[in-house]
Order: C-alpha cells, then sequence, then structure tokens
C-alpha cells in the first residue's frame, strides 16, 4: 500500500515520490546487531548518523561471505576465485549506477569515500581546466572536505575560491549565487545536504543555473545518499560523490559518480596497476574508464559491502527512509526545540536528517558527555565545517542525527537528556 506524503511541493519532488505505509522500524531495528549494545547501563540511542551509520547484518555477513568464499585479487588472474572476486566487485559498481540512476557502470569510480572523491575531481578535471584568475563557487556550508581541496587547487594555479553566503537559517542566498556565477568561474561543488546543519540545498537549481553558463557542478551527497531518492540523470550533475560509511556500508569505501565523456576527458588521479593498459619506460597508455582512476588493488570486500548496504536501502525503498527521517526530525525539532536555553543552528525550511543546536551557558562537549552516560550518541564540535560555526558565531554545536533505525521514543530519550543537562548547569 502506498501514500503521497504531506509534505511541502519541493520537498515532495526531491525527497519522497512515494512511501510506504508498511514500514516497520521495529523490523528495521532487528537488522542491526550493534542496537542491542547496552551503554552505561542503557539501551543504546545512536544519532550520530551523520558521522557514520551503523550496519545491518547483510552488510556484515555480504563482507564475512566475500572472504570466506571469493577473496583474490580482481581483474588480473584468470583463476576461478580472480574471476568470482571480479564478478563480485563489478556488480557492486553496477548496483552503484542503479541505485544513482547513472546510465552505465563506467561513471562509477571507486574511492576511498567524498573526501578522495572531491579530491580527485580538484586534481583531475581541476589541474585540467583551472588557470590563474579563475574560479571555483562553493557554499558558506561547506564540509572541510568540499572547501580544502579546492582551496589546495585555488592555491597552485593562481584561482580564486568565491563562497556563496547563507542566511540566518542556515539556507543558501540563491541570488547571491548567482550573482557570483561569472565568467570566470571554471567550477561548481555543493553539498546536497549540510551536514552541520540539515539543509537540503535546491541543487537541481544550482545545477540549472551554473549549466546555463556552461559550469560543470559537483555535488557533495555524504548526507543524501542515506536518506533521499536520487537521480543523477534527472538532477543533471557533472560529478556526485558519496562515502558508503554514512550510508550503511562500511568504511574506507565510496564511489564517485561522473558524466562519462567527462570522465574519459580528464587526466588520472593516481599512477599504478590496474589504472594502465600498457606501459613502457617512454610512455604509459591509460586503461579505460572507469579502472583509469583505480590505481592498485583496491577495497574489494568494501565494494561488495557498500553493494550490500544499497541493495538494503532499495529493498527498504528510499521514498519509506526520507519519509519516516522527515517525520523524526519534524518531531525532534518540536520536542528540542522546546526545552529553555535551546538554540537550534540551522532552521532551513528544507532539511534532512540532522537536529544541530546549542544550549546557553553549556558547552557542547558537556552536552554530548552528559548524554553519553545516558546512553545517547551524538556528535558534539565543529562537525568539520568550521566557516558555518563562524558564521553562527559558535565554536561547536550539539548534533542529533537520525538514520532507519531511529525512534521516536529515542527522541524522547534525547529530550530527557538534554533537560537533564539543564538541570546540571542550571
Ligand atoms: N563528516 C562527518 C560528520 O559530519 C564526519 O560528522
Amino acid at each position: 500500500m502506498t501514500k503521497v506524503l504531506k509534505m511541502s511541493s519541493s520537498s515532495r519532488q526531491t525527497l519522497t515520490r512515494e512511501a510506504d505505509l508498511d514500514f516497520d522500524v521495529g523490523r528495521v531495528r532487528a537488522d542491526f546487531p550493534i542496537l542491542r549494545t547496552r551503554v552505561h547501563g542503557h539501551d543504546l540511542v545512536y544519532l550520530d548518523n551523520a558521522a557514520t551509520s551503523q550496519k545491518p547484518r547483510a552488510v556484515i555477513e555480504a563482507i564475512s561471505r566475500y572472504y570466506d568464499c571469493d577473496n583474490a585479487n580482481i581483474h588480473r588472474g584468470v583463476h576461478y576465485l580472480s574471476e568470482r572476486a571480479t564478478a563480485d566487485y563489478e556488480s557492486a559498481r553496477k548496483t552503484i549506477q542503479s541505485f544513482l540512476h547513472a546510465s552505465r557502470p563506467e561513471e562509477i569510480v571507486f574511492v576511498r569515500g567524498t573526501t578522495e572523491a572531491i579530491n580527485l575531481v580538484a586534481q583531475t578535471y581541476g589541474r585540467q581546466h583551472i588557470r590563474a584568475g579563475d574560479e571555483v563557487l562553493i557554499t558558506a556550508m561547506e564540509h572541510h572536505s568540499n572547501i580544502v581541496p579546492w582551496q589546495l587547487l585555488c592555491e597552485e594555479k593562481g584561482a580564486k575560491l568565491k563562497v556563496a553566503p547563507i542566511n540566518e537559517d542556515g539556507e543558501l542566498i540563491l541570488e547571491e549565487f548567482e550573482r557570483l556565477l561569472g565568467p570566470q568561474t571554471k567550477m561548481v561543488a555543493v553539498s546536497h545536504i549540510s551536514n552541520a546543519l540539515g539543509t537540503l540545498n535546491p541543487i537541481a537549481t544550482i545545477i540549472k543555473m551554473a549549466h546555463a553558463i556552461g559550469i560543470p557542478v559537483l555535488v557533495d551527497g555524504a548526507q543524501a545518499v542515506p536518506r533521499m531518492p536520487l537521480d543523477v540523470q534527472e538532477l543533471d550533475c557533472d560529478f556526485y560523490a558519496f562515502s558508503g560509511h554514512k550510508a550503511y556500508g562500511p568504511t574506507g569505501i565510496g564511489a564517485l559518480y561522473g558524466k562519462l565523456a567527462l570522465l574519459e576527458r580528464i587526466p588520472p588521479y593516481q599512477g599504478g596497476g590496474d589504472m594502465i593498459s600498457s606501459v613502457t619506460f617512454e610512455k604509459t597508455i591509460y586503461n579505460k574508464v572507469p579502472h583509469k582512476f583505480e590505481a592498485g588493488t583496491p577495497d574489494i570486500a568494501g565494494a561488495v559491502g557498500l553493494g550490500a548496504a544499497l541493495e538494503y536501502l532499495n529493498d527498504l525503498g528510499m521514498a519509506n527512509i526520507a519519509a519516516h527521517e522527515h517525520e523524526l526530525l519534524a518531531y525532534a525539532t518540536d520536542v528540542v526545540s522546546a526545552i529553555p536555553g535551546v538554540r537550534l543552528i540551522g532552521t532551513a525550511k528544507e532539511k534532512s536528517g540532522v537536529l544541530s543546536f546549542v544550549m546557553d551557558g553549556v558547552h557542547p562537549h558537556d552536552i554530548g558527555t552528559i548524554l553519553d552516560q545516558e546512553g545517547i550518541a551524538i556528535r558534539t564540535g565543529h562537525h568539520c565545517a568550521q566557516p558555518v560555526m563562524e558564521w553562527f558565531g559558535v565554536d561547536a554545536t550539539a548534533r542529533a542525527s537520525f538514520g532507519v533505525y531511529n525512534t521516536k521514543q529515542e527522541i524522547d530519550a534525547l529530550a530527557r537528556g538534554v533537560e537533564k543537562v539543564r538541570k546540571v548547569f542550571a
């Protein structure tokens, strides 16, 4: 049975198409062995999903099965196990392709995670196209991994990093973004969902604006991939980067989507085995895309685990996940913001997955430490987004971030914990 969710029209378009009434969080929780952990005498309440999410049994078993039955190096051997390992790895690539709705598996490059994906684009496409005086346009809400790779490139090339501002709710000011796009802009790089604020950016509009003047767009999808249905062809982004470990897969693996024609034109990122088709001391001919970008033995088991994670998410239904997290965020926003002394950081109309807040007279680390004593895991700090913290005039925030297995009861526990913090510091 399906229902269309009652949400604002853009949320409906971007987050949830159709959701299933039968999404059963109890059944989902049973898939995650770690959720049975007791912490300081309490049931674990895991609300640090934006940092890394927990792994369902399907992922743990897929990795274990790979090592039990199929382990060998890939693309090199003619023997039975090598062929099985290669098939597993390439089948994970196809799973990612279909999850992102990319048109071909060659458009998916395995990397260590979002950070490596962005560095890859900066060091290949960026080094090839950006010259002195050119500009790279990002936003004021980016994670350090979508700032520093561009700074490194700009320093090397004598280019400029331009930053589109945000408003007090943590929303991108689109008119300012558009004003900053100009003849010198050679690249736009923007997060889909801000890890520090939860802001869901109007990516489709941003891409249209940039493409109108021929500028390619890289999207940092680290927080979006586990939270919403995606279609890179519909978005028409040029590059889309994400990490496996925030999407219920293993650490150390992620993927970069790139349009095939672009990937074919840009130089390799690293040199080594598997990225070549022939080598002499005089000249190397590079392998085809995507192998051109995958030097050395990759994290084969990680790719298998990531494929299993995305299959798991597909089985749950991304629309269901988006609807579930939307409900949790709305509920958490109400109950946490009602606590005296709490100020939310990031109140965009379109948000997903993340509730960042500060409390009068309490350092966020103290909030995190007291909540930990109650068995509640949140993240405190600058969330690798120091410019965002600076903009809001805080050093750090406390951040609860939600996942497929979280419940309203857990949010009630969070609210009780925050009340306790308030009383301790009253
Ligand atoms: N980028 C991760 C976070 O937001 C580590 O917590």
